[in-house]
């Protein structure tokens, strides 16, 4: 199978997948996205005629996915490894960079009413038949320079088009969803920015109208100092250091950003497509803050005895799931959560801590928000294919199990 790669010129620049079959795709530039192809071919056989069901049926509520725990699975890692795929970005490549404990890999998220299915390539292939999805969203990603790197690379703007299911996924990196620039020259790691708060970002408000699926997504990069404008006005700032700004909480700006992104997807004419909040993804930092040494060394999932939603973690996912409900309820469109808060707080084993990066470079930082590949993070694709099969007819069946 060919995947194309058109970059936002549209230059259209063939990109053969020359490597392992196991590993059709991996893109893990914002949201992690992962499409493995081993059986395309092999379980396509599907008769629509057996999905045909009554109404009665249709009825049947599916499971709630999100509710369980973490099981060990020895069999794992189930998808691919650092050889076969060799589409991963250094930054969530651990095994290469020397990880040296496995375990991390081996668990599965076990539902508590229902089974997870595995990811399966060729129903998600069928699924998307003809159709496109957008990922809009931040890298999962550290406070890092906005300015340059990112707007110029472009990794960060990719189109790859599926020719043998004409289906198309695209990245739109767009770490605070609204308009954001510099506030200061100095290029930091932790400068200032300005955040135009009723203001969709451009990146993607362009783009994603004829999007079939669109998957948001935000979270780290408010941590950062911040000033924030509403009608082009400064309405205060978040750990700015300015004098006489008015302080206002991160938490403030997280909800407007969210609640402008949904508002400008529903103002959208031609936008008729399905909006997944994939909600906040939690960094496990212990023994010290991000930039204070701290670390995340564990081996082994939490449980939920263990740990809680709180804090940070706890507000910024209800905000912007209430942002996620009220645009729900404007009726037009369809808004669906990937609600992945709480799984990935019980994971703190998953992340590169030091292995996100050559050991020869002088490690200042410890990744302990951006997640191994292979890693807890598979189980992404897992969600999403389940919750896009409950939204089509002719798979709920197979999940209720009739
Ligand atoms: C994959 O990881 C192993 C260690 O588990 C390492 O020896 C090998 O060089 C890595 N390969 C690539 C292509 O990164
Ligand atoms: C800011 O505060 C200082 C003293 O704290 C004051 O002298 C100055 O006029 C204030 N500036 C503005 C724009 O309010
Ligand atoms: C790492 O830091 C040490 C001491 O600060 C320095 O001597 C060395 O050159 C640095 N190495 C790299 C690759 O930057």
């Amino acid at each position: 199978m060919k995947a194309y790669t058109t970059e936002l010129s549209w230059r259209v620049i063939p990109q053969y997948n020359t490597q392992n079959k196991f590993c059709l795709l991996v893109l893990i530039i914002f949201t992690l996205f992962a499409v493995f192809h081993l059986f395309t071919l092999l379980s396509l056989n599907m008769k629509t005629s057996d999905h045909v069901r009554d109404s009665a049926r249709m009825k049947k509520k599916s499971c709630d996915i999100f509710s369980g725990r973490w099981i060990p699975y020895p069999e794992g890692p189930p998808y691919y490894s650092n050889e076969s795929c060799r589409s991963i970005m250094d930054q969530h490549n651990c095994m290469k960079f020397g990880r040296p404990d496995k375990e991390f890999m081996n668990w599965r998220w076990k539902p508590n009413e229902c089974e997870l299915p595995l990811f399966n390539p060729a129903q998600f292939l069928e699924l998307v038949r003809g159709k496109s999805m957008a990922f809009i969203g931040d890298s999962v990603a550290y406070p890092e320079d906005i300015s340059h790197k990112y707007s110029l690379d472009s990794n960060y703007f990719k189109r790859h088009f599926y020719a043998d299911y004409r289906f198309t996924v695209a990245n739109f990196w767009s770490p605070f969803l609204v308009k954001s620039s510099n506030a200061d020259n100095g290029h930091s790691l932790n400068g200032l920015l300005n955040l135009y708060l009723d203001e969709a970002d451009e990146a993607w408000v362009n783009e994603v109208e004829n999007f079939d699926y669109v998957i948001v997504s935000a979270g780290q990069w408010f941590f950062r100092p911040l000033i924030f404008y509403e009608k082009r006005q400064v309405i205060g700032c978040h750990i700015c250091d300015i004098n006489n700004m008015t302080a206002i909480a991160k938490y403030y700006g997280y909800r407007m950003a969210f609640r402008t992104a949904f508002r400008t997807l529903q103002s959208l004419k031609n936008y008729k497509g399905t909006t997944f909040l994939r909600t906040f993804s939690p960094a496990h930092f212990e023994n010290g803050d991000w930039d204070k040494g701290g670390n995340c060394v564990r081996k082994r999932p939490f449980t939920s005895q263990e740990m809680k939603l709180n804090g940070d973690t706890m507000e910024f996912y209800s905000t912007q799931v209430e942002e996620l409900r009220a645009a729900e309820k404007q009726g037009r469109l369809k808004f669906r959560l990937l609600d992945t808060t709480e799984i990935m707080l019980l994971r703190p084993d998953g992340h590169p801590n030091k292995y996100g990066q050559s050991p020869h470079k002088n490690v200042t930082v410890n990744d302990c928000v951006h997640w191994c590949l292979p890693g807890p993070i598979d189980a992404w694709n897992e969600f999403l294919l389940y919750v896009m099969k409950t939204e089509d007819q002719r798979w709920f069946e197979t999940l209720t199990g009739s």
